[in-house]
Order: structure tokens, then sequence, then C-alpha cells
């Protein structure tokens, strides 16, 4: 058997995701993000032994948009325990898009869970009601492990700008009783985690953290809640990847999130935290470039949680 090199099947996987760069495209419902170059593609991995590999873009900086709905619930069942939060949000997957307010107004007040952006919204309101934005952006960096995360405020003064659809999923919650704060405020919190900046190496600690079940992996410092890693990646399964989770669950098989300025975190339990950056995103909001490198790296890594497989490849 042939063993290989993890660095060469990371640019490989590069590679093969590129191919699939023409298939989508920048996200422009908001504009600033219409500004970034759809060609651009990177990846990073932290492994379990605490070894780094990058390849492409990887230090080119992009905001995490719908992945900060990971960390916002992380802070939600922490603070305030799932019940609680369960209380104002579902667990299941909607089979709508990320921005579908369809649901709210005919089935059921309560948004279908907290990574649409409803539910998010609706996550956002409990914490902005109790606690500061830098609170929130305190254990971001401390999950990415760099202190000088910010957000871009281009982008969060674009979102703010332009999010009538987002206002509109706010207003109809705050009507029916869901959100009990401020709408406004709400919605500055939401647009504000969403336009945080990082490149993929930060991603990938997070990620690794995901993977090594809530513990840092160099320091041995448990950050997450055993319960809380367990909700947690269950809904990064069936709605991380929004209406593409179910084929995503097939092809590639590992808890993800993605966010439509192209990120993906990705995590390979027990194994290596992956994060990724492709602005070419397709209809349902996923980095194409992104999704084709993780499915490469699944069939070569044997990452898939049921594969069985050994991988030849030494990391
Ligand atoms: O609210 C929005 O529409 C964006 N700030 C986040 C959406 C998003 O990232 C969906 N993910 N793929």
């Amino acid at each position: 058997m042939e063993i290989k090199n993890i660095a060469e099947v990371l640019n490989d996987a590069l590679e093969y995701g590129r191919k699939y760069i023409n298939k989508g495209n920048v996200a422009t419902y908001i504009p600033e993000l219409a500004k970034v170059d759809k060609n651009l593609l990177g990846v990073s991995i932290v492994t379990m032994g605490g070894k780094r590999y990058h390849a492409g873009d990887w230090q080119h900086e992009f905001t995490i948009q719908s992945i900060s709905k990971t960390i916002s619930l992380i802070f939600a069942l922490e603070h305030f325990g799932s019940e609680y939060v369960f209380s104002k949000v579902g667990m299941e997957s909607s089979g709508d898009p990320f921005n579908s307010l369809d649901k709210l107004e005919i089935k059921n007040k309560y948004p279908s869970n907290p990574f649409i952006n409803a539910g998010a919204i609706a996550v956002a309101g409990l914490i902005a009601d109790k606690y500061e934005f830098e609170d929130y952006l305190v254990l971001v960096r401390r999950l990415c492990g760099r202190d000088l995360i910010e957000v871009d405020k281009n982008v969060y003064i674009s979102e703010n700008e332009t999010g009538l659809l987002n206002r509109s999923m706010a207003y109809l919650m705050k009507n029916s009783g869901v959100l009990d704060t401020d709408v406004e405020e709400t919605l500055k919190f939401y647009f504000r985690m969403c336009s945080i900046k990082m490149n993929t190496n930060d991603l990938a600690n997070y990620a690794s953290i995901l993977a090594n079940d809530g513990v840092e992996v160099k320091s041995g410092i448990r950050l997450i809640d055993k319960s809380t890693i367990k909700i947690l990646k269950s809904l990064m399964v069936t709605c991380g990847m929004y209406d593409g989770s179910g084929e995503f669950a097939i092809r590639v098989g590992m808890p993800a999130k993605s966010g439509v300025g192209g990120g993906i975190v990705a995590s390979a339990e027990n194994k290596m935290g992956i994060g990724i950056f492709g602005p070419a995103i397709d209809t349902q909001g996923n980095s194409v470039g992104g999704y084709h490198i993780l499915e490469y790296l699944s069939n070569e890594l044997g990452l898939h949680y049921f594969s069985r497989e050994l991988s030849n490849v030494v990391y």
C-alpha cells in the first residue's frame, strides 16, 4: 500500500475543489460580499496531535456569517441551559432555505432550528438581552485561538443596511412573542456576529476543539461542555448545510457549518478539525469549492463518520 503524505493530499484536494468554483458565485445580496474574488480558495487542518497543515489562500480573511451561529448556540446553551434555549427555537432541520420566513408565518411561530436565520436571530436576542457583544467576541477569540479577531465594519454596515428579510423575521418573532428583546438591538448583535472576520487557520482551531469533544488540543483544557458539544454537533449534522444537509451527510459525513461568506467549519471526530474558505457558493449558500475539498478529504482520509476504512495517509 502506497503511503501518502497529508500535505500532498491537501494540495490535491484544493485542486479538486478549484475545478468546481465556476459552479458557484459570490453572495450578492450583501453588497460588500459581492466585492470578494470568487476564485479564492484555502483550507487549514489541525489534527488531534496538534499538527497544522494549510493550502491555498488560507491566510485570506473572510466573514464567518452563519458559522457564527454555532458559537452563539454554544454561548446560549452554556449561559441559559438547553431547556430555555429550546423553548425559543426548535431542533429540526427545516428543509427550507436559510433565509426563509414561510414557516414562521404558516406553521409554527418558533423557528425550526438555531442555524436558519430566524433561529439564529432568536438566539442572538436571548444573548443580547443579558450580555454585551464583547462577551460573545471573547468566546469566539478563545475558541479560534487568536485575540485579534474583529468585526469587519464594512460588511456589518452593508448587512445592516440591506437586511430587510432578516428585519421582517425579527419583527414577526417580536409580534408573536418569540423575541422579548428590542428588535434593532438584536439585529445589531446578529449582523455583528455574522461580520466577524478570520482566516481558515482560526476556523480549523475551532474545528479541532469540536473534533476533540470540546477540549482544546494543545492545552487539554475543556472549553465547551460535553452536553453542549453533543447538541451542537447533532445540529451541525442535520442542519449545518441547510437544505443541502442530507446530501452532504452522504457525500462528506462530518458535522459542518457553512456561511455565505464562503467559510465552512468541519469536524472529523477524534481525527482533525478543518477550516475552509471559498467564496463561490451554490444556491443553498454553501461554498462549492469548499464542499468538494471536504468530499475529497473525506474519501482520501476515511473521515466520513460511518467509514471504517484505514487511511494510508500519514498526518
Ligand atoms: O443573515 C444572513 O443572511 C447572513 N448574515 C448569514 C447567512 C448565511 O451565512 C447562510 N449560510 N450559508
